[in-house]
């Protein structure tokens, strides 16, 4: 898989070029303090534009990650079509709403996908949480806290674009993954996202991962033209993860409604999935500015005007 190498030296170079060294927006009032290494991340994976890969990415990064020990919860905030559901063959038959209806409880709604890798279905809003009581508020902390306690990793799938729903999903999680690939739309699109979420929401810290990318160059290509953009217009540090090249066992897998990683686990694809998770797990956890699972909730309910936890 000599295709995907790339974080060698030159890697590090567009790193260091990119990177702006700007601090973060202050830490948001309830968030964990920096030194606090415990509990889940909260990795939240977006793009400006659909198609792009990212169901793809957050199943297969998930189970990457699950082959190396770790134990991920996925939350599936795409509403559009071809679903992580539809990807990773599954049929929930519930999501967040019925537990912010009160209807069901957390531990209901979520699926299990291997025994290490359990989905939550987002559902399509959050404008049914205030019939919550106060007891069933308190019982969904609890749930909250034991999912903390549960899984290292939560990986959230959003949908494309810069409407409210994908920003609240990204702004409440710790770290932002945005997905880019070689086409010169993918590349606007992104910066647009970029803007807003540096603009509006105070967001300036972003891992890149470019999909379908011929080889390493390319993506690095692709990466150094994004970083040029937005390193020069706005101020934020872009820090690049890696690569998935583009891989024909892959779209097959998606027709199979399986995870190329489970079907192929020694394609191009999946051996860029094992890099990637084995540097998601490396990386430091700086980045981690916003606290836990119950904040990446609150922040979430708040934002989405749910009215809070
Ligand atoms: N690395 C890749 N190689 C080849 N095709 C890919 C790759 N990543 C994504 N695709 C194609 O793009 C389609 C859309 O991917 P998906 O993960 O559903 O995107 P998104 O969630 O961003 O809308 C897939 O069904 C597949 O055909
Ligand atoms: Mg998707």
């Amino acid at each position: 898989m000599s295709a995907v190498r790339g974080t060698g030296d030159q890697a590090d170079t567009l790193r260091q070029m990119a990177r702006t060294a700007k601090q973060n927006s202050p830490t948001p009032s309830g968030a964990a303090s920096l030194t606090d290494q415990q509990g889940i991340r909260v990795i939240s994976v977006t793009s400006g534009k659909g198609g792009v890969g990212k169901s793809n990415v957050v199943a297969n990064l998930a189970m990457a990650l699950a082959a190396q020990g770790k134990k991920v919860l996925i939350i599936d905030g795409d509403l559009g079509v071809g679903n992580l559901d539809v990807l990773l063959g599954l049929s929930p038959q519930y999501n967040l709403n019925h537990v912010l209806s009160g209807e069901k409880s957390l531990s209901e709604i979520i699926v299990e996908v291997t025994p290490s890798i359990k989905l939550i279905p987002a559902g399509s809003g959050v404008q049914e949480y205030t019939s919550l009581g106060q007891h069933e508020k308190l019982k969904l902390l609890d749930e909250l806290d034991m999912l903390e306690e549960e899984f290292d990793i939560m990986i959230i799938d959003t949908e494309a674009g810069i409407s409210e729903n994908v920003t609240y999903f990204t702004v409440a999680a710790q770290e932002i993954l945005v997905v880019v690939t070689p086409e010169p739309t993918s590349i606007t699109d992104v910066y647009a996202l970029i803007k807003l979420l540096a603009t509006r929401y105070s967001e300036h810290h972003f891992k890149v991962l470019i999909n379908m990318a011929r080889d390493s160059e390319d993506a690095l290509e692709v990466f150094r033209k994004l970083a040029n953009v937005a390193g020069r217009f706005l101020d934020i540090s872009l820090d690049y993860l890696g690569c998935v090249v583009r891989d024909e066992r892959l779209i097959d897998s998606v027709k199979k409604q399986k995870a190329v990683y489970e079907l192929y686990p020694d394609s191009d694809a999946s051996n860029c999935f094992s890099t990637l998770a084995r540097r998601v797990i490396e990386n430091s956890r700086q980045t981690r500015l916003k606290g836990n699972i119950q904040f990446f909730f609150r922040r979430y309910l708040e934002g989405s005007g749910g009215g809070g936890v």
